[in-house]
């Protein structure tokens, strides 16, 4: 599924993409070039699988060190104005991501520790990016979602953001 997405991702040019798994198969993450890759950066979308309720222990650690006191925040305005995105694949369905479902929560409301970390670095989120009911996809199916991922991301390429997510 990430798979798919990420092979969707590299057929829109111009994109600048990183495979954090790929690069760090240590987990040693190389700060400063990160940071200069989203100094560049007009949009940043964090492509993942849910795991727990959250993202892979990679990403976490990778916004951990890069995302650093005084660069993304308290005092540091590195990331101020830049728009923030998630790109999730999860494993349950639509239905159970509700009140009366088996994980009780909209993905959206799963997802405010990221909204609030863009928030406090003075990014802007937009609304996800969601493939649901990841085992239930087809292999048309798939190819239809990954089609519309890459069309979300020729649009924000071309500076037409989609709704915002905004809890507050
Ligand atoms: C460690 C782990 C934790 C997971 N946690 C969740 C979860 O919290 N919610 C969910 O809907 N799916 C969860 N899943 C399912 C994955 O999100 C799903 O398998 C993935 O998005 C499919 O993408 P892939 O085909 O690229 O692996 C989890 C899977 C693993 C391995």
């Amino acid at each position: 599924m990430q798979a798919a997405l990420l092979r969707a991702a590299r057929q829109v040019s111009g994109l600048s993409i990183q495979s954090i798994y790929e690069a760090y198969p240590d987990c040693v993450i190389d700060v400063k070039a990160e940071q200069a890759a989203l100094a560049e950066a007009e949009v940043l979308v964090l492509q993942h699988p849910f795991y727990w309720y959250s993202c892979p222990s990679l990403l976490k650690e990778w916004i951990d060190s890069v995302f650093e006191f005084g660069w993304a925040y308290a005092g540091g305005t590195a990331l101020k104005g830049k728009y923030w995105m998630q790109a999730i694949s999860a494993g349950g369905p639509a239905e159970a991501y509700r009140r009366e479902g088996y994980n009780h929560f909209t993905i959206e409301e799963l997802l405010r520790p990221f909204e609030q970390t863009a928030y406090l670095c003075g990014m802007i989120p937009l609304k996800p990016f969601l493939i649901q009911g990841a085992r239930a996809q087809t292999e048309g199916s798939l190819l239809e979602r990954a089609g519309e991922y890459a069309l979300l991301l020729e649009r924000l390429k071309e500076g037409r953001f989609p709704e915002r997510h905004s809890s507050l």
